[in-house]
């Protein structure tokens, strides 16, 4: 694999040029390249807030010799309007039909962060809002977090794994958490798929009422059947962590309760139990690692003792946003 047009899904990707890219991604950290960008220019379209994409891409651009800009509509720049049709006579004075296509000729790729509208769970799933402005770019595109998917996170944790030894067919684990409200299935359902794709024994725990939709789930059993691996699902925490080498935490709404906010709040009103705490790995592998995407709140999705404790590795998992970006920056384009 030399080129590559976007990076939208990493099921765009087979097993094997998934690792080919974190060779590229380990080659970029030991044999340093501070100019193979030299003269390129990336654009950053955050229709969402963000810490590490929004630094970690603009760094990564400037460690291979590029730069980047970064807009942030309605923060210095006009509100976008994102949906077809719309009557623009509220706040956005600018729609992304327009604002896409400019901004993509100011630079060599872009990036579009656009997290699900949390409305209409099927439009989401099928990335309505999001593949309506990839089909506005003109240029290579990078997902900086979709309503389903963050591909960049997906791959930072697979480095991630791989860098701590985890077995490619070990025990990984994914666990719903507690948070004051609904959050999208973006992580949940990307990670599910890398795990899988990595062919690794995957196991959703998550409570009555909150299994991932059906299309996120055959996706990530789809990718299993490919790699060797195994997706399952259980409410049972204490089977589900049993000699685990991974749990990866992570908050999201109730499929069943999408875009009603009372009934979500009412369906996790109960579940303030679901905070990672060290008690959690009782019968898991004594060198269990803990992993999160961050953003994490603290004492409510994971307690203080994981999060400062030897089993963390969300700061790696962060660190390596950076590194693997550069691999993919370096493929959309070196020699395009
Ligand atoms: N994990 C992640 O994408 O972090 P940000 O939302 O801060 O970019």
């Amino acid at each position: 694999m030399n080129v590559i047009r976007n990076f939208l899904d990493l099921a765009d990707l087979s097993r094997d040029e998934v690792v080919d890219l974190l060779a590229l991604a380990q080659s970029l950290q030991s044999r340093p390249e501070p100019t193979a960008l030299a003269g390129k220019i990336l654009g950053l379209l955050f229709l969402n807030p963000s810490l590490r994409t929004l630094a970690s891409f603009q760094a990564g651009m400037q460690r291979l010799g590029g730069t980047a800009f970064v807009v942030t509509p309605g923060q210095g720049t006009w509100q976008v309007e994102t949906r077809d049709g719309a009557v623009m006579n509220g706040g956005a004075a600018e729609h992304v039909r327009e604002a896409i296509p400019v901004l993509a000729s100011y630079c060599d790729a872009l990036g579009i962060r656009s997290f699900a509208e949390g409305k209409d769970l099927a439009a989401d799933l099928a990335e309505e809002q999001f593949m309506r402005m990839a089909n506005l770019c003109p240029k290579p595109l990078v997902n900086l977090e979709s309503a389903v998917n963050h591909p960049c996170q997906a791959l930072a944790d697979w480095r991630t794994m791989d860098e701590l030894a985890v077995p490619r067919t070990g025990k990984f684990v994914l666990s719903w958490v507690s948070h004051p409200r609904a959050l999208p299935l973006a992580v949940p359902a990307a990670t599910v798929h890398m795990a899988a794709q990595r062919g690794m024994d995957v196991v959703v725990l998550r409570p009555e009422g909150y299994a991932l939709p059906d299309a996120i789930m055959h996706k990530a059993r789809a990718a299993a059947a490919a790699s060797g691996g195994n997706v399952s699902e259980t409410a049972d925490r204490e089977s589900a962590l049993r000699d685990a080498h991974v749990v990866y935490a992570k908050e999201w709404g109730s499929p069943l309760h999408y875009g009603d906010a009372d009934g979500e709040a009412k369906a996790r009103a109960p579940l303030g139990g679901w905070c990672v705490r060290e008690s959690w790995f009782q019968h898991a592998r004594a060198d269990c690692h803990f992993m999160h995407c961050l953003p994490v709140r603290r004492n409510v999705a994971v307690a203080d003792e994981i999060l400062d404790g030897p089993r963390s590795r969300v700061i790696r998992e962060a660190a390596n946003r950076m590194v693997v970006q550069m691999a993919v920056l370096h493929r959309l384009l070196k020699g395009n």
